[in-house]
């Protein structure tokens, strides 16, 4: 009997504490939420950061930002602490981070390229920036013309792995129906990415960038918006403007496309079990069509009224399905246009550029030196060296450089999310992970 009145008082005080901790969490959130609401709104469209959340519990990464620096001790009672405090040796915290880890196994991030002509450089350093800030494991598919593939292997053999980082190499190939039309497609091999998810039958989502990618925070963090995908979408892309005045689609096509201004494709993130799935609206015929049934007629329709080649296709298909498609900001896919007449990327003012995107071969010839210091800065990088004395310093000297151009004016949007990925990936290691 006693022994029981001792267990009914243990309930009863567990009861009590659940219950004085439920309402001081409950008063805190209701104190913040008038502050924090708008805020939050704002970051939430610009920073997926659902998946991070959860990725941050087993490695907190990004604690040090969200959270108090308050060192808390293993005895702190954890209905004392304050909601925003980091309880790293609380006992919730543990029992979480240990479930975590074991119901999610690191996922493995795949991330393809398609690299022809004279882009060898040029996708070693887009490779380059994924490794230096990624934080799970990432697998390269590189599809390469057959006279790059010793080049590739001899370099790749020699980057750091610590068995983070695997790469497997294709061959260009196109359906044998229309070959030639599909390597004719604006540039020589720049329609392969329409075949990945057939191609790539094994493979669920996929990381398409073109070779002129420059990663200035982890892949990671651009991963984490398939998370956000609501059950209809199957793709997510950037607007190919924010201003509709200096917009090519606006203007100039002679083709559908989505939205105000079209889609820009040069950073795709794709569920590619759900491409494969869907049945897709068309202008062709009445009936659906699935990826694979779609691309010859859409080229046949529209190859007299294209000009950008397989983007004006995207943009196409698009069109007739916009609920597929799940549109982040400008500065997930950061290009000249968003400077050279003035800045009009606001998120990437507000927060920084996240990927940037040098088309029009910007890294290589001086017509916009802030895009060209950027990557020579990651191409001039050796991997081991200490980030900020070898990356950010020369980086910021040469940005300064650029003043007298719209780009230049802004280049502290060049470096702002460039500085905060060193400073973390600084805190990831401090931390050990
Ligand atoms: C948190 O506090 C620790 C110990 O006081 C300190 O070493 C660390 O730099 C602090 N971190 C941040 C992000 O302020
Ligand atoms: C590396 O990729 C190949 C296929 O390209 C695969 O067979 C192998 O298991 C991968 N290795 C690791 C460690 O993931
Ligand atoms: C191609 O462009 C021409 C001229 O603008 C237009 O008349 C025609 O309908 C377009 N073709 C298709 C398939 O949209
Ligand atoms: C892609 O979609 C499939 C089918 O809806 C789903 O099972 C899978 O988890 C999705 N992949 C990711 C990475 O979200
Ligand atoms: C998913 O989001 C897209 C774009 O916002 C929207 O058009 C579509 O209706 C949404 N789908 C569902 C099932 O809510
Ligand atoms: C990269 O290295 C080249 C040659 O050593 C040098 O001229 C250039 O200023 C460097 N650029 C940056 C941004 O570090």
């Amino acid at each position: 009997m006693r022994r029981f009145a001792r267990v009914t008082l243990l309930f009863l005080g567990c009861g009590v504490c659940s219950l004085l901790y439920g309402v001081r969490q409950l008063a805190l959130s209701l104190e913040q939420e008038a502050g924090g609401a708008r805020q939050r709104q704002a970051r939430d469209s610009a920073a997926p950061d659902g998946g991070r959340q959860a990725g941050s519990a087993g490695r907190g990464e990004e604690g040090a930002g969200r959270c108090k620096n308050l060192s808390v001790s293993f005895w702190n009672s954890y209905w004392m602490l304050p909601s925003d405090v980091c309880g790293v040796n609380c006992f919730w915290e543990a029992a979480f981070r240990y479930s975590y880890m074991k119901t999610q196994p690191s996922e493995t991030m795949h991330l393809a390229v398609v690299a022809c002509g004279e882009r060898l450089e040029e996708t070693i350093t887009m490779l380059r920036s994924a490794i230096i800030f990624s934080i799970k494991p990432l697998q390269f598919h590189i599809f390469a013309e057959d006279q790059l593939h010793e080049s590739f292997k001899d370099i790749l053999g020699d980057f750091p792995y610590e068995g983070k980082v695997n790469y497997t190499l294709y061959p260009i190939t196109f359906p044998s129906e229309g070959a030639k039309e599909w390597k004719k497609l604006f540039k020589p091999c720049a329609s392969q990415r329409l075949f990945l998810p057939l191609i790539l039958k094994d493979v669920d989502s996929l990381l398409y960038v073109d070779t002129d990618i420059l990663f200035l925070r982890p892949v990671d963090d651009i991963w984490s918006f398939l998370r956000k995908f609501n059950s209809t979408q199957i793709a997510a892309m950037a607007p190919e403007h924010e201003e509709p005045r200096i917009g090519w689609y606006n203007r100039f096509a002679r083709h559908p496309y989505y939205g105000a201004t079209g889609i820009n494709s040069g950073v795709m993130l794709m569920n590619m079990t759900r491409i494969r799935r869907k049945y897709f609206k068309n202008d062709m015929t009445t009936v659906r069509l699935r990826w694979g049934e779609l691309l010859m007629p859409l080229l046949k329709k529209y190859k007299l009224n294209i000009t950008w080649g397989d983007q004006d296709l995207l943009n196409i298909m698009f069109f007739h399905n916009p609920e597929s498609l799940y549109i982040f900001p400008c500065q997930w896919n950061y290009r000249p246009d968003h400077c050279i007449y003035g800045s009009n990327c606001k998120e990437a003012e507000e927060e920084g550029i996240f990927i940037l995107h040098g088309n029009r071969g910007v890294y290589h010839d001086d017509k916009q030196p802030t895009f060209r210091a950027v990557y020579e800065a990651i191409k001039n990088y050796s991997f081991g060296d200490d980030l900020v004395r070898s990356l950010l310093q020369p980086l910021e000297l040469e940005l300064q450089k650029t003043v007298h151009t719209y780009c230049g004016r802004v280049y502290e949007v060049f470096m702002k999310q460039l500085k905060k990925s060193v400073r973390d990936l600084s805190v990831r290691r401090s931390k050990g992970s």
